[in-house]
């Protein structure tokens, strides 16, 4: 193996691609520029990756660039920057509550708001196209670190259909805009309770990018069934998170990472009817940032 990249000429090279020997830009993206180049480069060299590879590679990357929210959880990426927020946490004393767990790319903003304060209402559906499965219901608890009931809660929730395809992403065209998708507002005592159908377990879409890489890795590209969640309440961090059906044949082969102990109920079934019953506890913020969401780009309808 040649081994060129700690030469001074590549250094040299590495330093000024990354802008290091100008005044402008960024610092902090001037030095994570710098190590990307210096990883790739390590890499070429490593597996002596030639010409017609690299040009490849690069048309790979160009032609997947509309599934790259798709890939990053596919690879583990997303999954790893869980991993290493946690890591964050338990180095600051911030563990405990609820786990967080992938976003994945298809929550859409605008959601419709619903009221799920539980002593005014009982009834709240997310479903609103006709979906012929079983019906699922999902209630319980939203706390904090002292088990107190966490007030004016908004819990977004969204979910594939039977199908396993997400409203605003169907490639059949079938579902109208926010099905099984809301935003409940919940009241003082912390509770939460709605209705919906029973989503089956997401695939990424044949043929395209992730498709493809998956088949090159010998992979599958199959996510169990699940659910997403945001929380959001005043005075407490925001929680990303989602629950995966723990008896879905995927519940432990999930192709984007995104299953965690913790956040895999099995849920009762009766005739028609699957029922989870279903906890949150969430953590104080300790600052504003807390408060708000990650300031990753979403689609909004
Ligand atoms: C992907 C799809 C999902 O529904 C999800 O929750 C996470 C990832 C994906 O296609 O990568
Ligand atoms: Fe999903």
């Amino acid at each position: 193996m040649t081994d060129i990249v700690k030469t001074k000429e590549v250094q040299d090279l590495l330093d000024r691609a990354s802008g290091l020997n100008e005044s402008g830009g960024d610092a902090r993206l001037k030095a994570i520029v710098r190590d990307v180049l210096e990883a790739t480069m390590k890499i070429i060299e490593k597996h002596d990756i030639d010409e017609s590879e690299f040009w490849q590679a690069l048309r790979f990357l160009q032609d997947g660039a509309d599934e790259y929210g798709l890939i990053a959880p596919g690879v583990g990426i997303e999954h790893f920057i869980d991993l290493h927020m946690d890591a964050k946490d338990a180095e600051a004393g911030l563990a405990g509550g609820t786990p967080r767990t992938i976003e994945g790319p298809l929550y859409v903003a605008g959601a419709p708001i619903v009221d799920g304060d539980l002593s005014k209402t009982n009834d709240v559906n997310l479903t609103t196209d006709p979906d012929d499965t079983e019906t699922l219901t999902m209630s319980g608890r939203i706390t904090g670190p002292d088990g107190e009931p966490v007030k004016g809660a908004v819990l977004h929730v969204w979910h594939a259909n039977s199908k396993g395809f997400y409203s605003h992403f169907d490639p059949t065209g079938e579902q109208s805009p926010f099905n099984n998708r809301r935003r409940i507002k919940l009241g003082a005592d912390g509770r939460y309770a709605f209705r919906s159908k029973m989503p089956r377990g997401y695939s990424c879409p044949p043929g395209g990018a992730t498709d493809r890489l998956m088949a090159a890795l010998g992979r599958h590209g199959d996510r169990p069934a699940h659910v997403h969640f945001f929380i959001e309440a005043p005075g407490y961090r925001t929680l990303t998170t989602q629950i995966n059906f723990g008896d879905d044949p995927h519940a432990h082969d999930d192709f984007a990472f995104g299953t965690r102990e913790g956040l895999l109920p099995i849920p009762n079934r009766d005739g028609d009817t699957a029922d989870i019953e279903f906890d949150f506890r969430l953590q104080k913020a300790r600052s504003d940032t807390d408060e708000t969401f990650s300031a990753r780009p979403r689609s909004e309808a």
